[in-house]
């Protein structure tokens, strides 16, 4: 095994500062057998981010340029966390120089890039990985472990939801989330989160969708005069452009295993700040999430364990990565998004020097099939809400 393993992340926004801060803490999570994280790098082509995120979350050094980063051959292995059309070229050049890559979703900007995304995974021998990260909630794996083991009985009823509120402003900055065609908006920046939840949650494949519906509240909105960080307020011009992608989306799931879901999604909610939740309700019990109460769910059931009704379980050591992966080993102590973070660092790096600890990270295949769902809800949505086939992997 290396006697230490390199990291970099290109993007010093919204998202990136999570990736920064979470290899930070990989290498505390469970075992200690993953050899020491060297933080090496941060590239963002915005030099005051970089640099500032690099002193802050203590990485050796700021690049400017990817180019740069793929020149230094120190580097074993890259996060991608820029907005989604760099994310094939610049995942395509870090393969080029040897490093291992994980990328956030949505996959690729469009579903072309996606599928050749999805064929240099199959091309190469480096770690290829999307940044699914609510699959590492620790109220997510227990829901998801209660269903494998059957204590909700037969699954008869799902809905999910991802429903926030950070493009209701009409004056809020015209950023990359807003340039794109049908399925780049809400369903590709936080749909993609659920679909692949949902999935994860219940151990299905969506296999069609119908009921497609995209929605554009606001038309229009004004040129951002400076730099916007994620969902960021700016400086703006008076001149507005246009939105080209849905500000909510809604469809139907049919899934391989003969469930189905309602799912929603929305920028627009307002009162959301990031509502993602989803209800399952089976025969014999329920689980339910909001990401809203991230350290707990609510379980009910007929089997015993929950005799009186549904109620909250707040998590702890005895849940999914809580155990090993949380400073105090002890229940109700919180877990947010800092963990998910952290804890799917650790699995990219843990796949890498060939640790399996925990469940291996979701794959650009995995990214590309939530594109094909996105894809299939768009071509639902022009033909009035008709049945459409997602195609198989
Ligand atoms: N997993 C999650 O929970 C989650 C949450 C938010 C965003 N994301 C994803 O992360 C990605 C980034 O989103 P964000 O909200 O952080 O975006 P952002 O706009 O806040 O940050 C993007 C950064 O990329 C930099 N950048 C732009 N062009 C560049 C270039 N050519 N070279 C180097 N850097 C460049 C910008 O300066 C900026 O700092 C998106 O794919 C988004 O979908 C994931």
């Amino acid at each position: 095994m290396a006697d230490q393993i390199s990291v970099a992340v290109i993007g010093a926004g919204m998202a990136g500062r999570s990736h920064a801060a979470a290899y930070r803490n990989a290498g505390t999570l469970w075992g200690s057998e993953l050899p020491p994280i060297r933080l090496a790098a941060i590239v963002d082509s915005n030099a005051e981010l970089g640099e500032d995120a690099a002193r802050r979350y203590g990485y050796e050094r700021y690049y400017s340029s990817v180019e740069e980063l793929a020149a230094d051959d120190s580097i074993d292995a890259v996060s991608v966390v820029v907005g989604n059309d760099l994310h094939l070229p610049f995942s395509t050049l870090m393969l080029e120089s040897g490093k291992h890559v994980l990328c956030e979703k949505p996959l690729a900007g469009n579903l072309a890039d996606a599928r050749r995304m999805a064929e240099l995974e199959k091309n190469t021998d480096l770690i290829t990985a999307t940044g699914y990260t609510y699959r590492r909630v620790a109220a997510v794996g227990a829901i998801r472990n209660r269903i494998a083991n059957g204590d909700l009985g037969d699954l008869s009823v799902i809905d999910g939801r991802y429903w926030c509120d950070y493009s209701c402003d009409p004056d809020g900055p015209l950023t990359w989330r807003y340039l794109g065609e049908p399925g780049s908006g809400a369903l590709a920046d936080i749909g993609t989160h659920l679909i692949d939840m949902l999935e994860h949650v219940t151990n299905g494949r969506i296999v069609s969708v119908s009921g497609g519906s995209l929605v554009t509240a606001i038309p229009t909105r004004p040129i951002p005069l400076g730099m916007v960080v994620g969902h960021g307020r700016a400086e703006v011009s008076d001149e507005r452009g246009a939105v080209t992608n849905e500000d909510t989306a809604s469809f139907v799931a049919r899934f391989d295993n003969g469930l189905s879901a309602t799912i929603s999604c929305s920028r627009t909610a307002f009162g959301m700040p990031n509502g993602m939740s989803f209800a399952i309700h089976g025969t014999r019990g329920m689980a339910a999430f909001d990401w809203h109460r991230p350290a707990e769910y609510t379980l009910g059931g007929a089997a015993g364990d929950f005799p009186s009704g549904p109620r909250q379980v707040l998590v702890g050591p005895t849940d999914p990565y809580f155990g090993g992966g949380y400073p105090m080993q002890a229940p109700a102590n919180g877990s947010g998004n800092a963990e998910s973070f952290a804890y799917q660092a650790r699995a990219f790096l843990d796949q890498i020097v060939g640790l399996d600890e925990v469940p291996t990270c979701a794959t650009w295949a995995d990214g590309l099939h939530t594109l094909e769902v996105v894809d299939a809800v768009v071509r639902s949505d022009a033909t009035g809400g008709g049945v459409v086939d997602v195609p198989a992997a």
